[in-house]
């Protein structure tokens, strides 16, 4: 595989104009392609199209391909797999890999308490599972999330997701018994103030006007969060933030829910970001990087609470063994070497965005842990007014030089390559993504 981007056509190219023609007549218009890629084969970080360009892939699928593109001993764990037993579903029977790796999570997910795993096949299917599992514990139904919140797109995840309207719209009704908060959203406080002068302000207001005023706290289920907003922005919170959101939740009754789709299994370098936090949570949701690329979602939750029935809750499809044994074969690589190298990398990468952010006044915020991390940019760095038209233009610029990036917030750019990214590759990527910001910024 070559280690430079090659751009052979005009984007698109013939034959990937050809199926996009085709996928437009056939596939749901619901999906958000942001630009023209048709994809043939990955290895590692790089993609090649159908027409032979080859990209550089800072997006990893959305935060999915953990251990880069088929790797091969992902790619081995399931070949073995796909040879023994391809489906016999989890919810009616017992098998060794869904069993084997419950046992794995329950160790890596932090706490003494003993933990029990339930198993489905996205992320919405774990935030799902963590809702119904957080009403059937506590006999509740009020519930909080915060806005900017992507929880995932069936009903429940849904109302609990407060992003962008575009993805509630016609939707109505939701779930009731939702409120939506602000996140600590430092960089524009919903409250005008100062981390740390603010002390905490937006976790205070929860016990002051919230639970005084319309929420009352002895009837909620549970806090849901993102320890790290991702789709809203890759915000990360202050120190602290979690720690006593924990603690109101502790005092209520409530349970403490951390949506780690995006930020779990060692994309910020610890392999839950809600570690980065010294702080606890009382169930976790899972998906995304957690199998390489694999369907697979996951529900962890201490055995006192997940109480529920037989028949309460379950998935044909959940846990199963292919996606269980490219599991398994990740988190060997992420206790490795990955999630070292996702804190070396990040590192890098923030340096870098850090030093062009000097040059570049459009560069407003640039945040981030380990392999997840986010430019906010602006058209003004004392005013903040969001730069919403220059986000798509650059990622386009970039993907027209070979660089695949994609967007989150309204007006933020992410990167989230696989866990593997070497220091090149890193370099490569500030190298052509300064060439977009300056062709659209200065
Ligand atoms: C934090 C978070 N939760 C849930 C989801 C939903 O995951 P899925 O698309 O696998 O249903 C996502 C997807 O982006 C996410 O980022």
């Amino acid at each position: 595989m070559p280690k430079t981007p090659t751009i052979k056509t005009a984007l698109p190219g013939p034959r990937a104009k050809q199926l996009i023609k085709l996928d437009k007549s056939y596939v749901s218009p619901s999906y958000t392609r942001v630009y023209p890629l048709v994809v043939d084969q990955a290895e590692g970080l790089w993609v090649h199209d159908v027409d032979g360009n080859v990209f550089l892939d800072f997006t990893a699928g959305i935060a999915v391909n953990a251990t880069g593109h088929c790797h091969p001993h992902v790619v081995k764990a399931i070949q073995r797999q796909a040879g023994q037993l391809l489906h016999m579903s989890g919810t009616d029977f017992y098998y060794t890999p869904q069993i084997l790796l419950a046992e794995k999570l329950a160790s890596l997910v932090p706490g003494k308490r003993a933990k029990r795993v339930y198993f489905g096949n996205s992320g919405a299917e774990a935030v799902e599972a963590a809702f119904k599992l957080a009403r059937w514990h506590t006999k509740r139904e009020l519930n909080i999330a915060f806005f900017g919140a992507f929880h995932g797109r069936t009903m429940g995840a849904l109302s609990l997701t407060a992003s962008k309207t575009v993805q509630k719209k016609h939707y109505n009704p939701f779930v009731p018994g939702i409120t939506h908060i602000p996140y600590a959203y430092c960089y524009r406080c919903a409250y005008n103030l100062c981390y740390p002068d603010c002390d905490l302000f937006c976790v205070k207001w929860i016990e002051d006007t919230l639970f005084r005023t319309t929420v009352p706290a002895e009837e909620v289920a549970a806090i849901f969060v993102e320890p790290i907003q991702g789709e809203g922005g890759y915000i990360v919170p202050p120190p602290g933030f979690h720690k006593e959101m924990y603690r109101i939740a502790k005092q209520y009754g409530i349970l403490y829910v951390a949506d780690e789709v995006q930020s779990g299994m060692g994309r910020t370098g610890k392999m839950f970001a809600m570690e980065h936090f010294e702080a606890r949570a009382d169930i976790i949701a899972i998906a995304k990087g957690i199998a390489s690329g694999m369907p697979l979602g996951a529900m962890v939750a201490p055995a006192k609470i997940m109480d529920w029935e037989a028949g309460s809750h379950a998935s044909t499809f959940g846990g199963n063994p292919i996606s269980c044994q490219a599991a398994m074969a990740t988190i060997e690589l992420l206790e490795k070497r990955l999630m070292k190298n996702a804190t070396v990398q990040g590192k890098r990468l923030m340096q870098g965005l850090h030093e062009l952010q000097k040059t570049y006044e459009c560069m407003g915020d640039v945040r981030g842990k380990g392999l997840m991390v986010g430019v906010e940019f602006v058209k003004n760095r004392e005013t903040k007014e969001p730069a919403t038209a220059w986000r798509p233009r650059i990622i386009r610029k970039a993907f027209e030089k070979g660089l695949l990036i994609l967007g989150c917030g309204e007006n933020s750019i992410r990167f989230c390559p696989a866990l593997t990214v070497s220091a090149e590759e890193i370099d490569l990527c500030l190298t052509i993504f300064e060439e977009a910001v300056r062709e659209v910024c200065s």
